[in-house]
């Protein structure tokens, strides 16, 4: 991988950076996507599964379907592109990582500060008075919890069709744009409003590096696209910078 000149003075001289990853950085350590090759949303339909009016018609398909998906999480382990960061954050003097995902596995590498847009799956939240739960135990079968409210408990994600938490999104446009330089790492950038991250920080004067295995809908709007792995990259990228090897 050949790293641009540019790119390697501005991570020098940068005081801010924010990242925005997508489901593509834990695709190696073993979580599937949405939409790539095998991604969820080919298989499932996100309307029956991932929306309010889905858990209220049939709240113990979704419930399973979610239990599912932790399972997987909590099977597998952080890859050197959440090391890679984790790194990242304790070298530049600001630094801001945004995801979409909701495995928390930057929280398991030893990010420190992440901005969740979409939730946490290992969190459970109250439908009906939107109280948070941490406990999930993932092997119940039978009954959905119960909030002390009466409601029943879904996962605490965002659903399509549903709001962000605001408060973390404003920090997130905050972040993208008063940085130095903006990685979009792992994502389609097709949800919104977390896809506009990277050209409003473009529009505000940042210098936008994009990594994915393959060309997406904003590569030709950022200013180095570096294609391949982001477990393979991001380490890469902190030896050639700092001298890090994150291997050893
Ligand atoms: P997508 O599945 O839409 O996109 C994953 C991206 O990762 C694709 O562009 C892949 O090419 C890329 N990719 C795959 N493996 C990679 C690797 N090893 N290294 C680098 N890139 C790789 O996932 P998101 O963009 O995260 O929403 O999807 C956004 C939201 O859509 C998700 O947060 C979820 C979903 O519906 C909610 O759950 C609310």
């Amino acid at each position: 991988m050949c790293f641009s000149e540019i790119l390697i003075q501005k991570i020098k001289t940068a005081n801010r950076i924010a990242v925005l990853t997508g489901a593509g950085i834990s695709a190696e350590s073993g979580v599937p996507t949405f939409r790539g090759k095998d991604g969820l949303w080919k298989k499932f339909r996100p309307e029956e599964l991932a929306t309010y009016e889905a858990f209220m018609r049939n709240p113990n398909l979704v419930w399973e379907w979610y239990n599912y998906r932790r399972k997987i999480i909590s099977e597998v382990n952080p890859n050197p592109g959440h090391f890679a960061l984790a790194s990242m954050e304790r070298l530049v003097p600001e630094f801001f990582l945004i995801t979409q995902n909701v495995d928390g596995l930057h929280q398991r590498a030893g990010s420190l500060n992440v901005l969740e847009l979409h939730g946490n799956i290992m969190r459970s939240r109250c439908v009906k008075c939107g109280k948070k739960s941490c406990t999930v135990n993932i092997e119940e079968k039978g009954e959905i919890p119960r909030c002390e409210c009466g409601g029943l408990m879904g996962p605490d994600v965002v659903w399509f069709g549903e709001m962000l938490p605001q408060d973390v999104l404003r920090n997130a446009f905050n972040a993208a744009e008063k940085c130095d330089i903006f990685f979009s790492i792992g994502t389609s950038t097709v949800v919104q409003p977390a896809a506009s991250l990277p050209m409003v920080a473009k529009r505000t004067g940042a210098f936008v590096v994009e990594i994915n295995v393959e060309p997406t809908v904003i590569s030709e709007n950022v200013d180095e696209t570096l294609i391949g792995m982001s477990g393979k990259i991001l380490p890469k990228l902190l030896k050639k910078v700092w001298d890090i090897d994150i291997s050893k």
